[in-house]
């Protein structure tokens, strides 16, 4: 049988062999880019080399890339564990060129990869291409030998992919596998789709435009491509299942969980088990690139993935903290690969207990108080808004897991009267807030909080990154920009830079700017406990 394992080196030899670098994965947490959440492909560590702004000692590269799709725009949260195909992490294996190979030679070595190594029978492959893209679907005839009805036009976005709202995108190819009438779905395009039989499993990008600011799109320097392929269902298919929790690494984690737990897998609560399994896999990735839980931003994101496995193993029948004790089992099997998991390992242990501990404090109060308003709901009504913001609120229920727990039930949550309860508590959050009294500073602040996230902190992991300028603050106020020597306090999306706080002074070191400028900051703050500033001298 082909491991997980031996999966992700036999696509990353194939491609070592025909030329390209193997470069690592990147972190979770994008460097170069501080408007995505996480990482969620393989091309994010290599944006500004298609877009010509960096350059790097190869022309061909490839990697198995840590992805999270969980926040943000790709964001597949609510899906995991329902299907046999979403995760919050999955691994992305991909090949790319800057402007070396284009279209025909990345359609030969996916045909020649996936035919050849990994020994697919041609028969059961079919392809789609975007609609005006005469030359991928003459390539694909030319190359596999595919008769018109096994490449399938697609007019849609679904064959144009696209990084976010800016950055590099392009018309793509995407390769299926039928797998037979067992399974329930029809080919790409037809309103049967979604079905299982017909599975996608390696997106070619041809990557030509840049999208910018305003939907503007310009030609990139040269054509350029990047491919992504789900190791996870590479690993299905090549192991016979059509599942993706049925390959092998999940089923060692779902094997310790039931050990534990003691009630049967494969039975009618089979969900709850592969929602724990990926979650153990999402958070360890991302505690052991820095990010740690917390109320805002990332960390959020990171806390919502923990409660949801928590919530789970309750389901199942745990009263003690149960998903720490999966990630022993995690690390065996991918802690080789990726061996930030082996450094952190008591980290995300530690982290996961002390997160588990206190949330099942609250955990049972809070299902009761939902199993009781959903008992009095009158039939197709939807449950309470001020509930769902009470459960958030007071028993820490983020709100996507009071939909999941409802989900079953095909129970709605009024999210209008939720989100105008969280308003109220942030209007009466502003009303009740008092300063300390500094000159005209405090207010300045309280109102850029309103305005802004909270700023997240990098400087677990890194001590260098780029971010997004939020605001500039002088004398007190709100400024669009400083000219000449000037002290003031800049804000930004997220730093490295450490905040005074707990005894420890606040960091000092260098911000540069797009435009070349260099401001020296000497010291960092916390304001209003959130948004993190930096006064330099510019
Ligand atoms: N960037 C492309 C994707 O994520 C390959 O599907």
């Amino acid at each position: 049988m082909k491991t997980l394992t031996d999966i992700r080196s036999t696509f990353l030899n194939y491609f070592a062999r025909n030329g390209h670098q193997v470069v690592e994965s990147s972190p979770l947490v994008p460097r170069n880019d501080p408007t995505l959440m996480f990482t969620n492909s393989g091309m994010v560590q290599f944006k500004n080399v298609f877009t010509g702004v960096e350059k790097r000692p190869y022309t061909r590269a490839t990697t198995a890339q840590k992805s999270v799709r969980a926040g943000g725009k790709h964001n597949d949260l609510e899906n995991v564990g329902y299907t046999a195909r979403h995760h919050t992490f999955f691994e992305m294996l991909g090949n790319f060129s800057f402007g070396d190979y284009f279209k025909e030679q990345a359609i030969a070595y996916a045909w020649e990869l996936v035919t050849k190594d990994f020994g697919l029978s041609p028969k059961n492959l079919l392809v789609t291409v975007y609609h005006e893209d005469d030359e991928a679907a003459g390539l694909w005839k030319k190359i596999a030998g595919f008769s018109d009805d096994k490449i399938i036009r697609i007019h849609t976005s679904a064959n144009f992919w696209r990084m976010g709202d800016v950055g590099p995108c392009g018309p793509c190819t995407e390769i299926f596998i039928d797998q037979g009438p067992v399974l329930q779905g029809g080919p790409p395009g037809s309103p049967e789709e979604d079905g299982d039989r017909f599975l996608e499993f390696w997106n070619l990008v041809f990557m030509q435009f840049e999208e910018q600011e305003g939907g503007k799109r310009i030609n990139l320097p040269k054509p350029s491509v990047d491919t992504g392929m789900g190791l996870e269902r590479m690993a299905a298919i090549l192991q016979g299942v059509h599942s993706n929790y049925d390959v092998d690494l999940f089923k060692h984690i779902i094997g310790t969980a039931a050990d534990i737990l003691k009630v049967d897998a494969n039975g009618p609560q089979k969900a709850s088990y592969r929602v724990m399994a990926d979650h153990v896999r999402a958070t360890s990735f991302l505690l052991a690139d820095g990010v740690m839980p917390s109320n805002e931003g990332r960390g959020y994101v990171l806390r919502r993935i923990m409660r949801r496995a928590m919530r789970h193993a309750n389901l199942l029948g745990a009263k003690e903290p149960v998903i720490y004790r999966l990630v022993p089992e995690l690390v065996k099997h991918m802690g080789v690969a990726y061996p930030e998991l082996v450094r952190a390992q008591s980290l995300i242990t530690e982290t996961l207990k002390l997160e588990e501990t206190r949330f099942l404090q609250t955990l049972g109060r809070g299902l009761k108080l939902l199993e009781e308003e959903t008992a009095k709901l009158p039939h197709g009504t939807k449950f309470s808004g001020d509930t769902a913001f009470k459960l958030y609120d007071t028993f820490g229920f983020p709100i996507d897991l009071t939909q999941d727990a409802l989900r079953a039930k095909n129970i709605d949550v009024d999210m209008a009267a939720f989100d105008a309860a969280l308003e109220r508590q942030r209007a009466d959050a502003r009303k009740a807030w008092a300063g300390s009294g500094e000159v005209g500073d405090d207010k300045v602040w309280f109102d850029v909080q309103a305005q802004h996230q909270a700023t997240e902190f990098l400087g677990y992991s890194t001590e260098d990154a780029e971010a997004v300028i939020t605001t500039l603050v002088l004398s007190g106020q709100q400024v669009q920009n400083a000219t000449g020597p000037s002290e003031l306090d800049v804000l930004t999306n997220q730093t490295p830079f450490y905040a005074e706080s707990g005894g420890q002074v606040g960091d000092e070191g260098w911000l540069q700017t797009e435009m070349g400028q260099t401001i020296f900051v000497k010291d960092t703050q916390k304001k209003t406990g959130q948004i993190f500033c930096t006064p330099g001298c510019s």
